[in-house]
């Protein structure tokens, strides 16, 4: 089985559509490592808790070099032997020794179709918001391996889903969520641990 940390920094409803993807058998190839949190005062770290999968938090220190936070990150991934990592609403660009170190090992879940709505400055609700005032009738999710770019990388996994006459960002989001992000992540998982499996 392939060693998976899912990494967070809220609510965690990504993470928790893993672990219950996980208890009902669909991701046989990924063992559920670590949760590491971005801030201690996430939801998700007691998510992880309650599913019994060890926690760390790893914050970004106020005029932190961005490739020292990188190796703190490293040390923790490889403390734990960690042969994949999962973004699951994790807020923190991350530093490029990171992404080098597990080029295509890393898979990030991105609440629009990409390439709309995406980049820098562009998450949680703001991609809502973006999505309403261009007026689109379809937004939707997108899973991608992620590289040097933000939101750049290799697409996995996209699903699409209407927009609605009086949505708001957060009903918006509440669907996206609910028709695509809890579905695709959790497949997306298993279709790259399995590849990894071999
Ligand atoms: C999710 O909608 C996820 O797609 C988004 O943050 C939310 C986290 O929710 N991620 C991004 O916008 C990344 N650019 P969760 O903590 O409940 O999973």
């Amino acid at each position: 089985m392939v060693k998976t940390a899912i990494l967070v920094s809220g609510g965690g409803t990504n993470l928790q559509a893993i672990i219950d993807a996980k208890r009902a058998g669909e991701i046989p190839a990924a063992e559920l490592s670590l949760v590491i949190a971005s801030n201690d005062k996430a939801y998700a770290l007691e998510r992880a808790r309650l599913a019994g999968i060890p926690t760390a938090v790893v914050h970004k220190e106020k005029g932190e070099d961005i490739a020292h936070y990188g190796e703190r990150l490293l040390e923790v991934l490889h403390g734990h032997n960690i042969d994949v990592a999962v973004l699951a609403g994790f807020l923190t660009i991350l530093p490029e020794n990171v992404i080098r170190a597990y080029d295509h090992r890393i898979i990030n879940i991105h609440p629009s179709l990409i390439p709309s709505f995406c980049g820098e400055g562009f998450y949680g609700l703001k991609v809502h918001e973006a999505a309403l005032q261009k007026g689109v009738k379809v937004t939707g999710a997108t899973v991608h391996f992620v590289n040097e770019i933000p939101d750049g990388g290799d697409i996995i996994a996209q699903k699409a889903v209407e927009v609605l006459p009086g949505d708001t960002p957060e009903i918006l989001q509440k669907r996206v969520m609910e028709q695509a992000e809890w579905l695709l992540l959790p497949r997306a998982l298993q279709e790259v641990a399995s590849q990894l499996d071999k």
